[in-house]
């Protein structure tokens, strides 16, 4: 069976390059990865944890849906800029949501890609990493892929598309690298 991948973005900026970096992971998967298919998953509409938004065993509405399809979901695909040195609110919340009882994202393999400010969101990438430790994440180690700031405006177009063939290469084998690691993730 093919592998249902979730893409979840740190970022709800309407330029978003690291929904960039999704949208190139989509047309690639389609063009050159054979067996495996890539949703991207809004997390807008979810709004701030709150649990008293919790109703007997039920979640709100974007809740429920965000929640079903990390479920459905055999890896997770991150990609997400930095902010203070940590990964963003959106994020975070998202994260947080589906942590909730049952805990959506346990025993699935992740991936993390970043394009932020002057490190390029590589801090922002170990605390992601050591949140999937508590709910039961399994990141790929390598290759490791981030965009510096600078490097932006040679890589992406002012609405945030990603258009340096190198640099989607290197997409290519962080997606190759997820696809390998959920198959022996799940004995295939
Ligand atoms: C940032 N940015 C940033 N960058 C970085 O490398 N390290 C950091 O700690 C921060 N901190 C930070 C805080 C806040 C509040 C904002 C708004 C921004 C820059 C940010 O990562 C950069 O603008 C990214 O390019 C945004 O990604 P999108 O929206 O293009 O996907």
């Amino acid at each position: 069976p093919v592998i249902k991948v979730a893409a979840i973005c740190g970022s709800i900026r309407k330029a978003s390059s690291n929904r960039g970096l999704i949208r190139s992971a989509i047309e690639i998967c389609e063009e050159s990865v054979k067996g495996m298919q890539i949703e991207l998953l809004d997390v807008s509409p979810l709004p701030m944890i709150n649990t008293d938004l919790e109703v007997n065993g039920r979640f709100p509405p974007a809740v429920e849906v965000f929640r079903q399809k990390v479920l459905a979901a055999d890896s997770i695909l991150f990609a997400s800029p930095e902010y203070n040195y940590s990964v963003t609110p959106p994020l975070k919340n998202a994260i947080d949501w589906a942590s909730r009882p049952p805990n959506v994202w346990a025993d699935k393999a992740a991936a993390i890609v970043s394009s932020a400010g002057g490190s390029g969101g590589r801090r922002a990438q170990h605390h992601l990493r050591q949140i999937g430790v508590f709910v039961d994440l399994h990141f790929i180690n390598k290759p490791e892929f981030s965009i510096n700031g600078h490097e932006l405006p040679t890589k992406f177009d002012s609405e945030g598309n990603l258009v340096d063939p190198e640099t989607k290469e290197r997409l290519k084998k962080v997606l190759q690298a997820l696809q390998a690691f959920t198959l022996r993730l799940q004995g295939r």
